[in-house]
């Protein structure tokens, strides 16, 4: 199906399900994109999950969103149990306004909910000129470095940079082997999962997606990745008053109560520090890099985003496979 006509089917899907038109909207654009760029792991996979938390009143499909200004800057924001998508896309839109105020944005968000890839946001800053960092935390998958026990979630890290051509660079990637959605997706669909991204419930090394979901995912390079995801809590939970310490609900096995998932958005002026040059400055930046010698079998060098940008182009209005039992789930959830 060409992505227009699912995304309004998806949009009707969500307003069936009780939330307003514009939050619809929002949330149905963010799917069908990860849709586009092949990450079908945060697209229409979740979308019976999403709607079975509004049903359980666990994300308020009428949130009153709630944000604080605590300088020209720096804004608060309480997302009241918004679905993840619509919190997270208000608080881009104020760290970027912010941010053109004064030269840097600070936004927090708590209360908010699972809410996508985070290069969706970074994308919106780096369009108009500006750098971007996007933090979220997510349910316990990651074993501290040095436990047995999984906390801290997948933990995605997203810096969002103008290259003063129309691609953006952005790295967006969760601080785990893999992220949990591919997981999630290999179990639905019975196929394995790499080696050496995650243990079963006894410690062991496995390739079985429902074990590894039972048991923990390894971080990316050991105490560096467990570093890392240990930060990112820090930033989006401890400092933005959302969940944290491995108290972010799974959003699809865990129906005890709303995620309370944190976000932090910081948005800064590429051209603070070196003015207009910055554009020079990061084209010769790039240049220099795609220009040194590759290794057998790589033809181009590619800076992070490049790809999901190639993607996008070729595939925004290419028909979308949908596999059966997605389909049966949006025949059911419209009706
Ligand atoms: N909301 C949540 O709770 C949550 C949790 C985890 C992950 N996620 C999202 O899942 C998505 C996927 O994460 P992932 O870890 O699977 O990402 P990934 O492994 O697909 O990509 C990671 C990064 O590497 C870059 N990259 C890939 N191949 C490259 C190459 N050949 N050369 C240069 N750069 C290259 C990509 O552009 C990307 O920026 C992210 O968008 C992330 O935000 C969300």
């Amino acid at each position: 199906m060409k992505p227009k006509e699912l995304k309004k089917i998806v949009k009707s899907i969500f307003m069936k399900h009780g939330l307003k038109k514009t939050h619809a909207d929002t949330s149905s654009n963010y799917i069908i994109k990860a849709e586009i760029i092949g990450a079908s792991s945060h697209g229409l996979a979740r979308l019976k999950m999403y709607c079975n938390r509004i049903k359980n009143k666990l994300i308020n499909p009428k949130p009153k969103i709630k944000i604080r200004s605590i300088s020209k800057s720096i804004s608060h924001i309480n997302a009241n149990n918004a679905i993840g998508f619509v919190a997270a896309d208000i608080a881009i839109k104020k760290a970027i306004s912010n941010c053109l105020k004064t030269g840097i944005g600070l936004v927090a968000v708590k209360n908010s909910g699972h809410y996508g890839l985070s290069s969706f946001y970074a994308e919106q800053a780096v369009k108009k000129n500006l750098i971007a960092l996007c933090f979220t935390n997510a349910p316990p998958a990651i074993a501290p470095h040095g436990s047995k026990k999984k906390l801290f979630g997948t933990n995605p890290i997203c810096f969002g940079a103008p290259t003063g051509s129309k691609i953006p660079f952005i790295l967006d990637t969760s601080v785990s082997m893999i992220n949990r959605g591919k997981i999630r997706l290999a179990a639905k669909q019975g196929s394995s999962i790499p080696k050496n991204v995650a243990l079963d419930k006894f410690g062991k090394p496995t390739t079985d997606p429902n074990k590894a979901l039972k048991g923990v995912q390894l971080p990316m390079s050991t105490f560096r990745g467990s570093g890392l995801a240990w930060m990112v809590d820090i930033l989006s939970g401890v400092f933005t008053g959302g969940n944290h310490s491995g108290k972010v609900k799974d959003p699809f096995d865990d129906f005890s109560g709303p995620q309370n998932v944190g976000h932090l958005f910081i948005v800064m002026k590429s051209n603070i520090f070196v003015g207009p040059s910055y554009n020079r400055k990061i084209k010769e930046n790039i240049k220099t890099i795609k220009k040194l010698p590759k290794i057998k079998g790589v033809n181009k060098i590619l800076f992070p985003g490049e790809n999901k940008y190639k993607k996008y182009k070729k595939n925004y209005n290419k028909k979308i496979f949908i596999p059966k039992n997605i389909i049966k789930d949006l025949k059911k959830l419209n009706n």
